[in-house]
């Protein structure tokens, strides 16, 4: 693997994070070593703050609002998520899959205390087992994160399992684009993207100074410029 790059932040006014207990474990960190402590694997500021916005602004007003998260991890991405729903007021569910049984158990508890749990539905296993069932029992994805096993052959196994379901202007957002694999390792999230959309189309907006090892933040919906056809509004 190359080196890791860092671009979470540190520096920054806490009250722009969108849950109290977010806020609370962040308070004090200010390195990788804190980070790693308090809130996990997550990508940090400015990236949940991304995640909320966008998922606010993509909630449809129908509430026909089903979200997919791969990775867990401790849950802060998942607060994020279902706090942008608790928003909102469009109604949704957070549906997330995490493959270690101590991540998941501790996601459990820290969404308890951010008061969101009703609004988030945990599943635990690898998201390639797990997330093909489930997202055929779903009835449509508005909104998935992709963060869990960033090799190819994972992302793409969860991005082809929830291509039928997603719904007109629905966004995918991929977590660690910066392409960090070397020759003879495999390939990660970057060329995931290519195979998207070489086999689905769509377009890419990809922010890299977002995120730490690796960094790289993006976002992938299908429609082009059809951009209100078929969206039920
Ligand atoms: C980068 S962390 C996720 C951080 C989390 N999304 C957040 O922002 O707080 C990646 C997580 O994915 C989990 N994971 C790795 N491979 C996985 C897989 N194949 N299926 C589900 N979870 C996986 C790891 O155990 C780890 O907790």
């Amino acid at each position: 693997m190359r080196p890791p790059k860092y671009f979470r932040m540190t520096d920054y006014d806490r009250s722009l994070l969108p849950n109290p207990v977010l806020r609370k474990l962040e308070k004090e960190a200010t390195s990788e070593a804190d980070w790693v402590q308090t809130t996990g694997l997550s990508p940090g500021h400015p990236a949940w703050g991304i995640i909320y916005h966008v998922l606010l602004a993509c909630l449809h007003p129908s509430g026909e609002n089903t979200i997919v998260e791969t990775g867990t991890n401790w849950g802060s991405s998942t607060i994020v998520l279902a706090q942008a729903i608790r928003d909102a007021g469009r109604g949704g569910r957070v549906h997330t899959i995490e493959l270690d049984a101590a991540n998941h158990k501790k996601a459990k508890n820290r969404v308890e205390k951010a008061g969101l749990s009703d609004l988030v539905s945990f599943y635990l296993g690898a998201s390639e087992d797990v997330l093909p069932a489930l997202a055929r029992d779903l009835p449509s994805v508005r909104f998935a994160y992709l963060d869990g096993g960033h090799g190819v052959r994972t992302v793409m196994t969860e991005f082809e399992a929830i291509e039928p379901k997603l719904t007109h202007g629905a966004l995918v957002l991929l977590d660690n684009t910066y392409p960090i694999a070397e020759a003879g390792e495999e390939a990660r999230v970057s060329e995931a993207l290519k195979q998207i959309v070489e086999q689905f189309g769509g377009n890419v907006v990809n922010l890299p100074f977002v995120s730490w090892y690796t960094p790289g933040l993006a976002l992938w919906q299908r429609e082009s410029l059809n951009l209100y056809e078929g969206l039920g509004v």
